[in-house]
């Protein structure tokens, strides 16, 4: 069961007396909000059309939350998962990952956060196809220099926990979509980071694999990994914690999952 608050910004930080990028790390810290947005838009231009995708969202997420975002095609749910987890830079606002407002980092500290601190999954898996299953998984390793022994062990063990060490020398067009996805998911974590964002990770699998993918989310979220999780799925979003509704570019009401009357 769900109960449904009207006012969203009701559960949010008193956010009027921050000082930008300073006085927020350590409000963020103190109330573990391990990303933060402030006022962010994301306008895009082409030629003389101005698609204004995200029009002002302002959200925490708590450290180990697990949150859904869902809402209509268009509604700029990828818009806004992609300004959060730093791969697309927003039009205005804030972004703070970690207690970093990452506006202020250079092109070499974003790079870092990017391999350190976000593991990024989406609809259609994105696996280096000339690459196995294990190389798959080592790959955000080899970026961070770790010794070719320990990547191994490490990418062995993430297969493992995907249930797929079997698989570990298979390339991806000799996986199914629901194997491919599960490898996608232990490449995201191989570099340990704080934070999963998924982009309709269970969108182009049927059923039985989408099942397969959110039990392990599920096990990963219990690991204490934060997860943001765009869906249009219900039953996918029912393991969340809280799912956000975006309509038009704005977060038009949150819903906090009641565990204890959801079969987990
Ligand atoms: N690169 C782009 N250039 C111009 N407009 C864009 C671009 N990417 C997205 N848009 C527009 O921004 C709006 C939000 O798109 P977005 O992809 O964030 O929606 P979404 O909620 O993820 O939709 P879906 O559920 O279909 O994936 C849409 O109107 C889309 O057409
Ligand atoms: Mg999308």
């Amino acid at each position: 069961m769900v109960f449904k608050m009207d006012n969203p910004s009701s559960t949010m930080l008193d956010i009027t007396n921050i000082e930008r990028g300073t006085v927020s790390i350590e409000e963020m810290k103190e109330n573990s909000v391990i990303l933060k947005t402030v006022n962010l838009h994301k306008t895009y231009i082409s030629g003389p059309l101005a698609v204004q995708a995200v029009r002002g969202i302002d959200l925490e997420v708590k450290n180990g939350e697990f949150l859904a975002i869902m809402g209509p095609s268009g509604s700029g749910k990828s818009t806004f998962l992609n300004c959060l987890s730093a791969i697309d830079t927003p039009t205005m606002g804030d972004i703070f990952i970690d207690g970093q407002n990452i506006a202020a980092l250079t092109d070499n500290q974003l790079a870092d956060i990017r391999l350190r601190k976000i593991g990024l999954v989406f609809q259609t898996f994105q696996l280096f196809e000339l690459l196995t299953a294990l190389e798959n998984v080592e790959m955000p390793m080899t970026f961070l220099k770790i010794p070719k022994k320990e990547r191994k062990e490490r990418a062995l063990e993430l297969l493992r926990m995907v249930g797929l060490e079997a698989r570990a020398q298979h390339i991806p067009s000799e996986l199914s979509g629901g194997e491919q996805q599960r490898i996608a998911v232990a490449r995201a974590l191989a570099n340990d980071p704080p934070v999963l964002f998924l982009d309709e990770p269970t969108g182009d699998l049927d059923s039985k694999n989408s099942q397969k993918i959110m039990e392990l989310l599920k096990s990963i979220h219990e690991k204490g990994v934060t997860l943001v999780m765009v869906t249009h799925d219900p039953e996918m979003a029912a393991y969340a914690d809280r799912v956000i509704n975006m309509l038009d570019g704005k977060i038009l009401n949150e819903e906090i999952n009641n565990k204890t009357d959801v079969n987990k």
